[in-house]
């Protein structure tokens, strides 16, 4: 069967998220979440919380996914992972897990831990297959239904230079510290 342009061709860049993305990100939360974060909210991570480290994914000058973190010492906190429905499925939901992956070792962090609904089973299976394991819950943790959340943890490869995974990189990505583009209202 003939694969389309999305399948052959694809190619997203990874950049870091700015205030002038909040626009369109803001209508992905709606279409992924049955809380999304405010536009509000979006504007105090990028601009505000020094902590934080937000990507947006691009494809055809269109933001297609996004995600942040938290990265404090040795640690990264995933805080949000979306990619944009039309475009799930297509391996993309994994490489910007990996762009984060590899953007929180270049901070440091050797681990890595989120928090996911345990109705979520497909960012489950998401987690499990790019190396994370349940750890615990938290007793409804989500205000809007009470529903519990899985705590997962993973362990980072190393990513100190000369590491085993030295030379990973998301690709087409100006992401990481020294280089490519710096994070607005910074
Ligand atoms: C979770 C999410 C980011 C996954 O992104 P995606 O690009 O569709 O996922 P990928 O195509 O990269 O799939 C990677 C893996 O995830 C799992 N997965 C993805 N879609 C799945 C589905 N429909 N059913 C079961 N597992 C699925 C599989 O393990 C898959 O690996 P495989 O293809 O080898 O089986 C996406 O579904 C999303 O944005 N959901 C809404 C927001 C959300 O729930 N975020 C997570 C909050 S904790």
């Amino acid at each position: 069967m003939a694969k389309n342009k999305l399948e052959t061709e694809f190619s997203p860049v990874f950049r870091r998220m700015t205030v002038e993305d909040i626009d369109q990100i803001c209508i992905i939360e709606e279409e992924s979440f049955s809380s999304p974060w405010t536009a509000a909210a979006f504007y105090n991570e990028i601009v505000n919380n020094h902590f934080a480290q937000y990507v947006v994914m691009e494809w055809e000058g269109q933001v297609i996914g996004y995600g942040g973190m938290w990265t404090i010492i040795d640690e990264a906190h995933i805080t949000n992972i979306a990619i944009r429905p039309q475009f799930r499925g297509k391996r993309l939901g994994e490489r910007l897990l990996l762009e984060l992956q590899t953007l929180a070792c270049f901070y440091g962090a050797v681990k890595m831990t989120l928090e996911v609904r345990v109705s979520n089973k497909i960012a489950q299976r998401l987690y499990e297959k790019m190396g994370f394991s349940a750890a615990g819950f938290r007793k409804a943790y989500y205000s809007d239904n009470q529903e519990d959340a899985i705590i997962m943890w993973a362990d980072l490869p190393d990513c100190s230079p000369g590491g085993p995974s030295s030379g990973l990189s998301g690709g087409n990505s100006g992401i990481g510290p020294g280089g490519g583009r710096k994070r607005a209202g910074r």
